[in-house]
């Protein structure tokens, strides 16, 4: 009989030998309990956070929380339906109203996550017949969401905007083009230069994608993101994001000014073809999406800490993914998968959590501890965390 599992061997026994040494599982971590943003109980040891996406710190904001107990009373548990069917009920409606006045947009569509979202909105406007152009590091969702619709697929060079210029012009004449691209890219925690590659994109005839999972709440005046922050937000015709990360909670969106927009509703299979989130959920989102604009106070407190993060890791001698902060994500490089795996295991021990990431997630095969900051952190505890580095990296040889 055919062993359909036989392509996961290389992979089986990777983790095998990794787990031999004794090690703790890094991707099977459980969060005992969680006390706060910043702080949870995992191996019944107090530790920091420093791997979530909770960049606002929302998840715990009691407006959020009190607004998600209410709907739960008020609808029930879920929505046992699809968007199209019985699955939108008041709340739904109220979140898209909440994202439209968020981004100052004409048409919002919310999601059950922001992987659905790509997938849904990508494979629907870009057929068999289309191109779409998109960076080479992009997203797992966007990438799916490609393979969905069946489009030509030309990639560029990661954040190249000469590579998108010479790909666009090789693009048939006649042929309706997609370019997709992201504001800060999760693994590296670099942003792309939006302004010049929308403006190349434009010139090319082509509609634009811009995809702000981990800028939106913190990047730009108004939280909107990377385009919002280099001016170019009005030529952008899609915006996806996600409410697992600002927001606090779960689901997905796009906004757009796109006259037929709306017609996606009824074709978008990612949407129409699962059930919508539920009332506790959508209301959380809107309330936290309500409150995210008037957080410019909290927006600076996250810069300065990621600025703090930075310096103190470049200090301690770590080689980190960006010459300069430039989101809340801090990769530090490690230099294989046994040292990162060591390192991460190490600074739980101190009692600190960051994200272990390696291939095929990483860009150049890279193995990173990834640190996300959350505007909750105090600076103290950023002092902490430099600490822990610090020990860690000592004790596994990282630093000298
Ligand atoms: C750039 C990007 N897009 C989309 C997503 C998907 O978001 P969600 O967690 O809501 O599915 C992620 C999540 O990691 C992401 O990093």
């Amino acid at each position: 009989m055919s062993d359909l599992f036989s392509k996961f061997d290389a992979l089986i026994e990777q983790r095998e030998t990794l787990l031999s040494t004794g090690m703790t599982d890094p991707f099977n971590l459980v969060m005992e309990r969680v006390e706060s943003p910043t702080v949870a109980i995992c191996n019944g040891q107090r530790t920091i956070l420093l791997g979530t996406y909770n960049y606002m710190g929302m998840t715990f904001d009691r407006d959020v929380i009190a607004a998600g107990k209410q709907a739960l009373d008020d609808y029930g548990a879920g929505t046992t339906g699809s968007r199209v069917l019985n699955g939108t009920y008041a709340g739904h409606k109220a979140c898209e109203e909440a994202l439209k006045d968020f981004y100052a947009m004409d048409h919002a569509m919310v999601f059950s996550t922001g992987y659905q979202a790509n997938l849904g909105i990508i494979s629907t406007i870009a057929g068999k017949d289309d191109y779409i152009v998109l960076d080479i590091d992009s997203h797992a969702s966007i990438y799916d969401g490609c393979a969905l619709g069946n489009a030509n697929i030309v990639t560029f060079r990661h954040n190249d905007v000469e590579a998108l210029e010479k790909r666009l012009k090789r693009i048939p004449e006649g042929a309706k083009t997609l370019v997709v691209l992201e504001g800060v890219y999760s693994m590296l925690g670099d942003i792309a230069p939006l302004k010049e590659m929308v403006a190349v994109a434009k010139a090319a005839g082509a509609m634009v994608l811009v995809d702000e999972a981990h800028s939106m709440g913190f990047i730009g005046e108004n939280g909107r993101g990377v385009a919002e922050a280099q001016g170019v937000i009005d030529d952008v015709d899609f915006i996806i994001g996600t409410f697992s990360k600002s927001v606090g909670t779960v689901g997905g969106f796009c906004v757009s000014n796109h006259p037929k927009f709306e017609i996606l509703r009824l074709v978008c299979r990612p949407y129409v073809f699962t059930a919508s989130l539920p009332p506790s959920v959508v209301a959380t989102a809107a309330t936290s999406i309500t409150k995210l604009k008037q957080g410019a106070d909290k927006r600076a407190h996250l810069w300065a800490n990621s600025q703090k993060l930075h310096a103190g890791l470049k200090a301690l001698g770590f080689t980190l993914g960006t010459e300069t902060p430039q989101s809340a994500i801090i990769a530090v490089i490690m230099p294989d998968l046994e040292t990162g795996a060591a390192m991460w295991e190490a600074l739980l021990h101190e009692g600190l959590y960051v994200n272990l990431a390696r291939p095929p997630a990483t860009p150049a095969n890279m193995t990173l501890l990834r640190c996300s900051l959350c505007a909750e952190h105090t600076s103290e505890q950023v002092d902490q965390i430099l600490d822990m580095f610090e020990a860690a990296g000592r004790a596994t040889g990282c630093i000298g």
